[in-house]
């Protein structure tokens, strides 16, 4: 059956990724995003990828009457709500911004979904919504936040839990990802941060062709092998196929889960940089410098729930994440950047 789903923040880098994959499986695709942290062409490429067209409502999706419009005209029967600001430093600096971009637009979408009777969500939540973790962190883990853009996930959950209870013939997945990493191996579309990289990727990247001079290594006097911190990197591609997985099985059910999209697997920044050093054939020189304030030693999933309901387990390696990072950084050098919008 040709399903239609609404993607809100289809053009940020996990939503991209996921809306080819969802075109590939066959559902129909429409995207709100307000290009707050995206480029237009994104949404042409995902086209030229698919041969699909996808109807693109450039809209903020925290404003209730512009989303209620996309649900009046389009035959919306699920919605993938990605759209939300991710910066940890950030959120600290602009508490305020973050909390009512990404609550605004939760509620947008809750109570748009309420109106038009579409009961089916999935939801981007993080890891970073669980309270001092000892690694594997599984979905039972106490929950709790350091930073206001943590809040935000984990007050959206609660919103998302308290609407489902009130609605028990609705159905929505909270996904907690660890760290996306990579790119689709087309190279057409990857992650395309704005100014200086906060993340280890996509700095290592944009070292591999020379428009950072090193990588700082925060800390190599953690508790860990090496001494460096130790993430659960997961490739895009992967997160993509989670997120069908988790679509088709909240059709199937009503009520509302957690459920962690990692590889189950821990991999140091010292791994990391050697990995992609092999997958581009580029030495990455670097420094080690002071811990970053915030940051742990060791955070890994317990990916065993998302087997156990969702069928779903990651595919793809470090090498696979590693090389699909460099070729969509040398087929882009400058991004989407440049690209005649
Ligand atoms: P991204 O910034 O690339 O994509 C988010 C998209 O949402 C952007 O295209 C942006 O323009 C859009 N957007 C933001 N606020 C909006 C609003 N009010 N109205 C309309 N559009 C809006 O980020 P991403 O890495 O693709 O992350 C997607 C989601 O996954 C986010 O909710 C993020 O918090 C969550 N997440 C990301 C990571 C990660 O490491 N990338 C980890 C855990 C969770
Ligand atoms: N790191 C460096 N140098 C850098 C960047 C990062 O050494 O330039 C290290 C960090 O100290 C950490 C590891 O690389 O040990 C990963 O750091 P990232 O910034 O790439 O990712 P985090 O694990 O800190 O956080 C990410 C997202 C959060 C999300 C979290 C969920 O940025 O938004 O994963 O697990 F909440």
């Amino acid at each position: 059956m040709d399903r239609t789903i609404l993607v809100t923040g289809g053009a940020g880098y996990i939503g991209s990724h996921t809306c080819v994959a969802l075109l590939e499986a066959g559902f129909s695709v429409v995207v709100a995003d307000n290009l707050m942290n995206s480029k237009r062409e994104v949404l042409t490429r995902i086209e030229s990828m698919t041969g699909k067209h996808v109807p693109f409502y450039c809209i903020d999706v925290g404003d209730p009457s512009a989303l209620n419009r996309v649900f009046s005209e389009q035959p919306i029967d699920a919605v993938i709500h990605f759209a939300g600001l991710k910066a940890v430093g950030e959120s600290v600096k602009k508490p305020t911004w973050y909390y009512r971009n990404n609550l605004d637009a939760t509620l947008s979408v809750l109570q748009c979904m309420e109106a038009h009777d579409v009961r089916v969500l999935v939801f981007s939540s993080s890891a970073t919504v669980y309270q001092n973790p000892d690694s594997p962190v599984a979905e039972t883990a106490p929950l709790g936040c350091t930073n206001p853009y943590g809040w935000t996930k984990l007050m959206s959950e609660r919103m998302i839990t308290d609407f489902v209870t009130a609605h028990p013939d609705f159905s929505a997945i909270n996904l907690r990802y660890f760290n996306p990493i990579g790119a689709h191996p087309s190279g057409k579309i990857g992650e395309d941060p704005n100014g200086i990289p906060n993340n280890l990727l996509p700095y290592i990247s944009k070292v591999s062709v020379g428009k950072l001079e090193r990588l700082h290594v925060f800390g190599n006097d953690y508790d860990t092998p090496d001494g460096t911190g130790v993430r659960d990197y997961i490739h895009v591609m992967d997160l993509a196929e989670g997120h069908i997985a988790a679509l088709e099985y909240a059709f199937r059910k009503t009520g509302v889960e957690a459920i962690n999209l990692g590889t189950g697997r821990g991999f140091s920044v010292l791994e990391i940089v050697n990995a992609y050093e092999k997958a581009s054939g580029v030495k990455i020189p670097y420094v080690i410098d002071p811990r970053r304030a915030g940051d742990i030693a060791t955070l890994y999933a317990d990916a065993n729930k998302a087997k156990t309901i969702l069928g779903w387990e990651s595919k793809y390696s470090i090498f696979d994440m590693c090389a699909s990072t460099y070729h969509w950084q040398t087929q882009n050098p400058n991004g989407y950047d440049g690209v005649e919008e």
